[in-house]
């Protein structure tokens, strides 16, 4: 279980870092957040008590998660000024973008608490930033529907506050489904951190130039739109709409993927370190036929995506190539039915990968033996020359 570094010929596979905070072993399908195995954490514990869990590495006692609360709770409002920001975008701007705009213009609201070396002003940042990217992500939603602004309401938990100033209105009472904010917390929890993916190491890079938190956040979350990565669960309702349309047809499909037409892929497949079934797909799945099922109106997209899991479980081109569903298979369907529209899916994602992404960037800063250091390359590119006049070119 210590990272090591193995030198391939050809081509250089190196341990970018060390960390104590996440472990995966990719073979095995197993996850762990500070050790703790995800699904009892996914089963047991809530965002906000696994967010303090990756942060300050323990679970908290009840005291501590009291305190940890109510200091979230201080802190979900935005400043006036940064409201006004929203206005600046069009409105069929992406979220993701707005997202980390926003995250990135928070901090400046706050230039006497950015020192990554003071710790007053990392816990202060770690509380704005945890209280603050729901309210930032609800206002994106809102602003792309034009509908008005609602204020957090402190009375409420982090995930239902959310979810009130995302699909709530000033006109009437805003219902909270018990259900949707406990599905909604479990998968905040699978997303919150995830070793050295893609975006991960997106903050870390920047974070060892001893830039703020808030600008590498702001740099993770446009690392995680990229649709190999975040954007895949977006990918993946596109990807069975589409399968839809042409009647439901997943056989010509799954022809398709394997024969590499268009470059098309089996989005929610496939994983750089899991070459098992995503622990997390298999947590989601069960929350999907909950949540699916639960007005006992089933989705057809679901019943299309069992098909492909299925085919592509019994087919020699996707089990040569260890390609099992990751965790971006079946969330859309999840969010879909919560009535999330499509673009809002990554935004879920950087929500629930936030607490990680602060952990991780604190440990770095905290201490410099895990940065990753300045990458270094196998250059093949031209052998020394000298420079020509134009007339000789
Ligand atoms: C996330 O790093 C993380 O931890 C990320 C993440 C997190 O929590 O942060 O887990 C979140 O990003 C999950 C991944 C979401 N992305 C997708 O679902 C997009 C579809 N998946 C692929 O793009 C791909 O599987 C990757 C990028 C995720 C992983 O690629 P690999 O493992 O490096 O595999 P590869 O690109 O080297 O491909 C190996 C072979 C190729 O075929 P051959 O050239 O050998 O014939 O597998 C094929 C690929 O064409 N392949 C796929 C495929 N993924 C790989 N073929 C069809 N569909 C796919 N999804």
């Amino acid at each position: 279980e210590t990272g090591d570094t193995t030198l391939d010929i050809g081509f250089v596979n190196t341990a970018s870092c060390t960390s104590a905070i996440t472990y995966i072993d990719g073979d095995a399908g197993i996850l762990r957040y500070r050790g703790y195995p995800i699904d009892q954490l996914a089963e047991k514990s809530s965002f906000l008590e696994v967010s303090y869990l990756l942060i300050y590495g323990e679970l908290p006692t009840e005291a501590e998660l009291e305190d940890f609360t109510e200091r979230v709770r201080q802190h979900t409002m935005l400043h006036e000024d940064l409201k006004s920001f929203f206005r600046g975008f069009p409105r069929d701007a992406h979220p993701m973008p707005v997202l980390s705009s926003a995250v990135s213009a928070l901090g400046t609201f706050y230039q006497d608490s950015l020192d990554p070396f003071d710790k007053a002003h990392v816990e202060i940042s770690t509380i704005r930033l945890l209280a603050k990217l729901p309210t930032i992500a609800a206002y994106a939603y809102k602003k792309s529907i034009g509908q008005p602004f609602l204020y957090p309401d402190n009375r409420l938990s982090l995930t239902e506050n959310f979810l009130r100033m995302t699909f709530g209105v000033p006109a009437t009472d805003y219902d909270i489904d018990p259900d949707m904010v406990k599905a909604l917390d479990q998968l905040l929890i699978l997303h919150a951190d995830h070793e050295q993916n893609c975006s991960t190491s997106t903050v870390r890079l920047v974070g060892s130039a001893h830039a703020n938190l808030f600008n590498s956040v702001s740099a993770g979350i446009h690392a995680l739109s990229g649709p190999l990565h975040g954007g895949a669960n977006s990918a993946v309702l596109e990807m069975l709409d589409g399968i839809l349309e042409s009647g439901g047809d997943v056989d010509t499909f799954v022809k398709k993927v394997k024969n590499k037409e268009d470059g098309v892929k089996l989005m929610g497949f496939g994983h750089r370190v899991y070459k098992n079934y995503d622990p997390r797909a298999a947590i989601i799945k069960k929350t999907t036929d909950t949540i699916l099922n639960k007005d006992g109106v089933g989705d057809p997209l679901l019943d299309i995506a069992l098909q492909l899991e299925q085919r592509a479980l019994e087919d020699d081109y996707f089990i040569e190539r260890k390609l099992y569903p990751n965790v971006d298979f079946y969330t859309g369907l999840i969010y879909k039915a919560m009535g999330f529209p499509t673009k809002m899916f990554t935004v879920l994602f950087a929500m629930g990968r936030l607490p990680g992404w602060i952990a991780q960037w604190r440990e770095m800063i905290e201490d410099p033996a895990t940065k990753i250091g300045r990458p270094r390359q196998v250059y093949t590119g031209e052998t020394e020359r000298d420079y020509r006049a134009i007339g000789d070119r």
